[in-house]
């Protein structure tokens, strides 16, 4: 799991006015709330007095206030009140707590999980055909039971919908089945945070009453998939000339064994709401054949190397992205997970906030980073 990306925290509705949300991420407690302009703060869950959590107190005015003693904190990380010192008690700046970028969009509240400054962030993956005339959203979430990157390689992966899909594969019924060219080509403006690819993918006629377009004839759609950052994947299904549903799952890891995903699907035609729960439905029907197949890969993370796992020319992209994840080892912003879990019930940790870098000074302890030198050794000596 990695700092320094943008995370789905929750969808716009369950963050609610004057009640704070927990929201667990990359192994640590959040809370998210709304000031009294309806905007919405991510801060880390864990009060700087003595490790209240946050999410279980009230929204005051502009801040959250801790259940045990009653500090409060506004959007920033300041904490603006201390009860015990009295109505003059003035607020020492150690007390400050870890304040995350947030931005509200597609529907969902995102949070920036780092210490990177705004020019520096990889962006939030971009739905250009949001509230666009001619394109309809739906968004869903659920969980999984698994690890996120097992499950962003999934839905990059050209070769499973054959099995796994009856929507869009034979079942491995049709002899003369086989991965065709891959087209890699990375989204231009998305470049330098991911890889992604178009082929043409031959699917079934679809049985009866499955998927509004109904699909009579096996025939030959254009989809193009690829992810941007280590969490989200963009799927563009072309099913006609005319027809397209174009998907982004953005995925949030509660930790490196539960994922929580939210998808949004764009389509540009059967455009009244009226055929909403429909396209979930189906979209759902989908994701739980993933979610078993997932939840049941072991080991349950990647292996470390290549080489215990064997890989064929349909795995290319996955490969990409593996490489992809090592640039950011090399960074330095993979969270050791087992120091965390070593120091589990005696330290609570931080993800860095943009803060720590213009303040000193902090009550915990920022989250333990795995060392980018080995990853950069193993990119040189690649090329
Ligand atoms: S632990 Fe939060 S106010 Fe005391
Ligand atoms: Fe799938």
């Amino acid at each position: 799991m990695y700092i320094n990306f943008w995370y789905p925290m929750a969808t716009a509705e369950e963050v609610e006015a004057d009640k704070p949300l927990k929201v667990q991420a990359l192994g640590q407690d959040f809370v998210v709330f709304r000031d009294s302009e309806g905007q919405a703060h991510c801060l880390s869950n864990t009060c700087t007095h003595r490790g209240g959590s946050l999410s279980g107190g009230k929204v005051r005015g502009d801040c959250v206030q801790c259940p045990y003693h009653g500090w409060q904190f506004d959007g920033d990380g300041n904490c603006k009140k201390i009860p015990s010192l009295g109505p003059n008690g003035s607020v020492p700046a150690r007390t400050r707590i870890d304040a995350y970028p947030v931005e509200e969009r597609y529907g969902m509240v995102f949070a920036f999980l780092g210490e990177l400054g705004e020019n520096e962030r990889p962006p939030i993956m971009d739905v250009p055909e949001y509230d666009q005339e001619g394109w309809h959203p739906t968004l869903q979430h659920y969980g999984i039971k698994g690890n996120y990157e097992r499950s962003i390689e999934n839905g990059i992966d050209p070769a499973h919908n054959e099995f796994v899909h009856d929507t869009h594969g034979f079942g491995g019924e049709d002899e003369e089945y086989k991965i065709g060219d891959m087209r890699i080509e990375a989204k231009p403006d998305w470049a330098s945070w991911g890889n992604g690819f178009w082929h043409t993918f031959n699917a079934p006629p679809l049985p009866e009453g499955q998927m509004a377009e109904g699909r009579t004839q096996a025939g030959d759609l254009e989809v193009g998939t690829g992810h941007h950052g280590p969490n989200m994947v963009w799927t563009y299904i072309h099913a006609s000339e005319t027809i397209w549903f174009h998907q982004y799952l953005f995925e949030r890891p509660l930790d490196d064994g539960n994922i929580h995903l939210y998808l949004l699907c764009m389509r540009n035609g059967f455009l009244e709401d009226k055929h909403d729960a429909y396209m979930i439905e189906r979209n759902q029907y989908v994701a739980d054949q993933d979610k078993v197949v997932i939840e049941d890969l072991r080991p349950v993370l990647t292996p470390p190397t290549n080489t215990k796992e064997f890989m064929v020319p349909a795995d290319k992209v996955i490969l990409m992205y593996r490489e992809k994840l090592k640039e950011w080892d090399a960074e330095g912003w993979r969270i050791d997970v087992d120091k965390v879990e070593s120091n589990r019930i005696k330290v609570a940790y931080a993800i860095p906030s943009p803060a720590r870098r213009d303040h000193k000074g902090w009550v915990l302890d920022a989250i333990p980073l795995q060392a980018g030198g080995a990853a950069k050794a193993e990119l040189k000596a690649a090329g």
